[in-house]
């Protein structure tokens, strides 16, 4: 039953020591960020591979910073929505907390959560391809080909493509993080992108409890402890909630 599963979760929480957030699109989708995977997903109406690959930034890269400044001007007056909140929330009850994203949307941070480990990127940093230095950048009247104010180099969305690797320290960051955590929430995430997605594996196995909190059941709800179904933007803020 629903509220029992909360229950134990909220207990586990208050309990623990250390606990990890993973979150996914699905965290934001309440803000009007357009999710991935779901009916109106952004790889159901646009083709990753012209887009998002290092190649197509070589082939065409006004075109890779077109795309880019769309999401950015969608995200730009989007707020963070009660389950950011509520995450940044749980980071000042839990003695350690750890908030892993797979967004780039920079929302946690907006919603005044300290610790975030970014593992895809912001959209909201740019990097330079020569020199390698990535600044935070806001603007919405970019150039359509912006470039390096000290080298002069292209400069690009500082986001992981497909077929890049993410940044190892940041990596190593998070899978310390769930192998050592006691409870991982993994939050609107459609566990199907690597390495991401064995990070709840990777908890399991290292023997912390794991709940699920999604709109719908996913290819790993099997694998964790308890799943709740409903929109993130209701269940997050409830595991603050005190027991009734
Ligand atoms: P997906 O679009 O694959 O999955 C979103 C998940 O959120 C799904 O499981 C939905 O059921 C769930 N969801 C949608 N609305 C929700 C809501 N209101 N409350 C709770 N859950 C909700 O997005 P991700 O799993 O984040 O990578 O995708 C992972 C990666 O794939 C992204 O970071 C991106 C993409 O390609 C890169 O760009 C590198």
């Amino acid at each position: 039953m629903a509220a029992a599963a909360l229950s134990q979760l909220r207990e586990k929480i208050a309990r623990s020591q250390r606990v990890v957030a993973l979150t996914g699109a699905g965290i934001s989708a309440e803000s009007g960020v357009p999710t991935f995977r779901g009916q109106d997903g952004l790889w159901r109406q646009y083709r990753a591979v012209d887009l998002a690959t290092p190649q197509a930034f070589q082939r065409d890269p006004r075109l890779v910073w077109e795309f880019y400044q769309w999401r950015r001007r969608l995200l730009q007056p989007l707020k963070p929505n009660p389950a950011h909140l509520a995450l940044a929330a749980l980071e000042e009850a839990v003695p350690e907390f750890t908030l892993i994203t797979q967004n780039i949307d920079g929302l946690h941070a907006l919603a005044g959560s300290r610790r975030v480990l970014e593992l895809h990127g912001n959209i909201w940093h740019l990097r330079c391809t020569g020199c390698g230095v990535v600044r935070e950048d806001r603007r919405l009247d970019l150039p359509a080909l912006p470039t390096c104010a000290d080298c002069g180099a292209w400069l690009r969305p500082h986001v992981v493509w497909f077929g890049e690797m993410l940044d190892p320290e940041i990596l190593a960051a998070a899978v310390a993080a769930v192998e050592n955590c006691q409870v991982l929430l993994v939050i609107g995430t459609s566990g199907l992108v690597q390495p991401a997605a064995s990070l709840g594996r990777r908890a399991k196995q290292r023997g912390a409890f794991v709940a699920e909190l999604n709109l719908e059941p996913t290819p790993q709800s099997d694998l964790y402890d308890l799943a709740l179904h409903g929109r993130a933007g209701v269940l997050v803020p409830q595991l603050l909630e005190p027991e009734r």
